[in-house]
């Protein structure tokens, strides 16, 4: 008996985001998060009142699009996604179109990364998107994030930026005024890439 509890408890599994996750959540948000500073100041992070809030307002449907990986009660990474008619965290951060499943949010705990956890994570995200018959799957990450190196082996592709270089120029100053410079000030990289994984 003790060794099948000890198994179950080193066992990773995915769970439906509750509200019951979202105070771990949001601790999660800030660890995973830290780097990202407004006006590379204030720590762009949300308190568990004000997250606990904001999901009060949430259909069950985007509550569906949510989703923890728990080792025991532990939550150790958390995926949320959202559609065209579904409320976007931070608002306005991305424009959905039909048929596109967004991937608002991925993290997971800096104690529990490199052992397969992000990628089970985005598998689900895509086991998802096709259960709702989605035609791709999107997401938003800083340029120069390891991340990426994930994202391209489970076969997202970056958009290539439609603007010319005034358009560049300006989103890159739009997204460090919100989310600082992750990576240093001096770091070469600047601005996000869109990541698509068509799905048909
Ligand atoms: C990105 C992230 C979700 C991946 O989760 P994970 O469980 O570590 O992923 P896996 O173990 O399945 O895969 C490992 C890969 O994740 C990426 N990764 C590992 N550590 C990372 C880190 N600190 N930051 C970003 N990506 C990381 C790398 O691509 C790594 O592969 P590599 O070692 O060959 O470079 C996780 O690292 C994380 O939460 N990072 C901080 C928040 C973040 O950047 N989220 C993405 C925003 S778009």
């Amino acid at each position: 008996m003790d060794g099948v509890e000890d198994a179950q408890d080193t066992v990773v599994r995915l769970e439906t985001l509750d509200q019951k996750h979202l105070p771990q959540v949001a601790d999660l948000f800030r660890e995973a998060f830290a780097n990202k500073r407004c006006c590379g100041v204030f720590a762009v992070a949300e308190s568990v009142a004000g997250m606990q809030k904001r999901y009060a307002s949430y259909s069950a449907e985007k509550f569906q699009l949510g989703v923890v990986a728990l080792r025991g009660d532990e939550v150790l990474g958390f995926c949320q996604m959202t559609t065209r008619k579904l409320p976007m965290y931070p608002s306005g951060a991305h424009h959905c179109e039909a048929g596109e499943m967004y991937i608002e949010t991925i993290a997971v705990s800096d104690r529990a990364r490199g052992q397969g956890i992000g990628g089970k994570l985005l598998r689900w995200s895509e086991e998802k998107a096709r259960a709702e018959h989605m035609k791709k799957l999107t997401l938003e990450v800083f340029q120069g994030n390891r991340a990426i190196g994930l994202y391209e082996r489970f076969g997202f592709k970056i958009v290539p930026p439609d603007g010319d270089c005034v358009d560049a120029c300006c989103e890159n100053v739009t997204v460090c005024c919100f989310f600082g410079r992750p990576y240093g000030w001096c770091h070469p990289k600047w601005g996000t890439h869109i990541m698509i994984k068509h799905l048909e």
